[in-house]
C-alpha cells in the first residue's frame, strides 16, 4: 500500500448531488452512472456542462450583484444564487466536486481565502465563550498561535496534546472541553494519528473532531468517514498544485454544516472567482499529480535513508516515522511532503547543503509542482511533547521533476554539506 495507484481500492458509493459532465442526470439526458473510483471523481465531479452551453468548464463568474425577475422574487429570496459572496456556479462547482471526493457523510463545503482562514473559521464555528479546546501538539503553527493569541478574546482556552495520544484524549477532555483538532501527519515532524480512536473518545464525550487534511487529501484519507466533524484541507497546496493560488476549504458533515455556512456568511467570507476556478483547475489532476509525488516522494526517501549522513527519515509511508502503521491502517497513499533528521552538523552545514541544491527552492507551502527543502527546528514550538531528534532537520517537498535528477541535486548538496561540516 505505498503507491497512490491504491487509491483506485477506495471506490465507494458517491454522495454526488448532481451528475457530472458525462452522466449529465438533471434533467435524465443519461441517466446515472454507476459509482466511479476516486481517479475519475476527480475528473467527473462538480462538472455540468449543459448549464454553460456545453462546455467543459464553468465560467469565472466575476459577480456581486445579481439582478431579480421582479420586487416579489426579490423579497422572497427567489432565486438558485442571491449574492455573489454567497455563491455563483464557479464556486457552486468547486464545492460539489469536493463534496464528491469528501464521501457520503460530507453535507457542505464552505470556500475560504486561504488554509488558516479555512482553519480559523472551523474553529469559530465549534467554539462559544467559556469552550476548551484539545489541540494537537503538531499543529500548523499559525493554528497554534490562532488559538493561544486570538481565541482567549473570545474565552476559549485551549491545552495542547500529544499526537500519538490515541484513545488517552478521553482522560484529557473536561467538562467544558468542545472540540478536539487534529492535523495529521503532522505537516513538519510526520507523526501520523490514531484518527478513529481520537474521533470515538470525543464522541463519546459530546465533543466536536476537527482535522487539517491537507497533507493527504480526500484522495488518500477521507477523514468523515473515520469520524471527523469537519474536515480543512489549505487548497493553496495539492488542490491548487501550481504554488499560484490562495485557497482554503472546510467540509462539514450534517450535523455541522449549518454552523460552518453561518460562521462563513457573518465572518464575510468568500473566496475570488478567479482562485476558485484555479482551484477547480488544479483538482482536475490531483490523482495524476499526487501519484507522481508519492512514487518520487518514497524513492527519494529510501535513497536519503540510506545516506550516511541522514539518522532517520520522517515519512509516514516508511517504518522510521512515528504512526506508520496508523499511515498503512488508514491511508490510500503518500503525498510528497516528508522530513529527515540529520547525524549532528553544525547549522551552517545544513545551510550549506540547502544552497547547494539547484532544483529544490527554499521557500515556504508546499504541494506545488516543484521541490522544496527548508531547515526547522520544532524546540520551541512543542508544549505537550519534546522535541528531540538527534540531529538538525530538513523538510523536503518532492515535485514533479525526475526523482534521479533530484537525487542527483541531494547529492551536490550533500558534498556542499561535508566541506562545511
Ligand atoms: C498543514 C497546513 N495547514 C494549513 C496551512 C495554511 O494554508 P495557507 O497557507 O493556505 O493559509 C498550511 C500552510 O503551510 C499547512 O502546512
Amino acid at each position: 500500500m505505498t503507491s497512490a495507484a491504491t487509491v483506485g481500492v477506495m471506490a465507494e458509493t458517491s454522495g454526488a448531488r448532481r451528475e457530472d459532465g458525462n452522466g449529465m442526470n438533471d434533467n435524465g439526458e443519461k441517466g446515472p452512472s454507476p459509482p466511479h473510483r476516486a481517479d475519475t471523481r476527480v475528473v467527473t465531479a462538480g462538472r455540468h456542462p449543459p448549464s454553460y452551453h456545453g462546455f467543459i468548464n464553468p465560467p469565472v463568474y466575476h459577480a456581486s450583484t445579481l439582478i431579480y425577475p421582479s420586487a416579489e422574487d426579490y423579497v422572497a429570496h427567489r432565486g438558485r444564487y442571491q449574492y455573489g459572496r454567497v455563491g455563483t456556479p464557479t464556486t457552486e462547482a468547486l464545492e460539489s466536486a469536493l463534496m464528491e471526493l469528501e464521501g457520503p457523510r460530507c453535507a457542505g463545503v464552505a470556500l475560504l481565502p486561504s488554509g488558516l482562514a479555512a482553519i480559523s473559521t472551523a474553529l469559530l464555528a465549534v467554539v462559544k465563550a467559556g469552550d476548551h479546546l484539545l489541540v494537537t501538539d503538531t499543529a500548523y503553527g499559525p493554528t497554534r498561535a490562532f488559538c493561544e493569541q486570538i481565541l482567549p478574546r473570545f474565552g476559549v482556552t485551549t491545552s495542547f496534546y500529544d499526537p500519538m495520544i490515541g484513545a488517552e484524549i478521553a482522560a484529557l477532555v473536561r467538562p467544558d472541553t468542545r472540540a478536539v483538532y487534529l492535523e495529521s501527519p503532522g505537516s513538519l515532524s510526520f507523526e501520523v494519528q490514531d484518527v478513529d480512536a481520537i474521533a470515538k473518545a470525543a464522541h463519546d464525550k459530546g465533543v466536536i473532531v476537527l482535522m487539517d487534511n491537507t497533507w493527504a487529501t480526500p484522495l488518500f484519507f477521507r477523514p468523515l468517514d473515520h469520524g471527523v466533524d469537519l474536515v480543512i484541507q489549505a487548497g493553496t497546496k495539492y488542490i491548487g498544485g501550481h504554488s499560484d493560488v490562495m485557497l482554503g476549504t472546510v467540509s462539514a458533515n450534517a450535523t455541522h454544516v449549518a454552523a460552518l455556512k453561518q460562521t462563513t456568511f457573518l465572518y464575510g467570507l468568500c473566496e475570488g472567482p478567479d482562485d476558485v476556478y484555479l482551484g477547480l483547475r488544479g483538482l482536475r489532476t490531483l490523482a495524476v499529480r499526487l501519484d507522481r509525488h508519492c512514487k518520487s516522494g518514497l524513492e527519494i526517501a529510501r535513497w536519503l535513508e540510506q545516506r550516511p549522513e541522514v539518522l532517520r527519515v520522517l515519512h509516514p509511508a516508511m517504518p522510521s516515522c512515528p504512526g506508520h502503521e496508523l499511515w498503512r491502517r488508514d491511508y490510500a497513499g503518500a503525498s510528497g511532503l516528508f522530513s529527515i533528521v540529520l547525524r549532528p552538523v553544525p547549522q551552517q552545514a545544513v545551510y550549506a547543503f540547502l544552497d547547494a541544491l539547484t532544483l529544490f527552492g527554499i521557500g515556504p507551502s508546499w504541494g506545488g509542482y516543484e521541490s522544496l527543502a527548508i531547515p526547522f527546528d520544532l524546540a520551541p514550538a512543542r508544549t505537550a511533547t519534546h522535541w528531540a531528534p538527534g540531529g538538525p532537520t530538513v523538510r523536503f517537498h518532492i515535485g514533479l521533476e525526475a526523482a534521479a535528477d533530484l537525487t542527483a541535486d541531494l547529492e551536490r548538496g550533500f558534498a556542499a554539506l561535508a566541506a562545511a561540516a
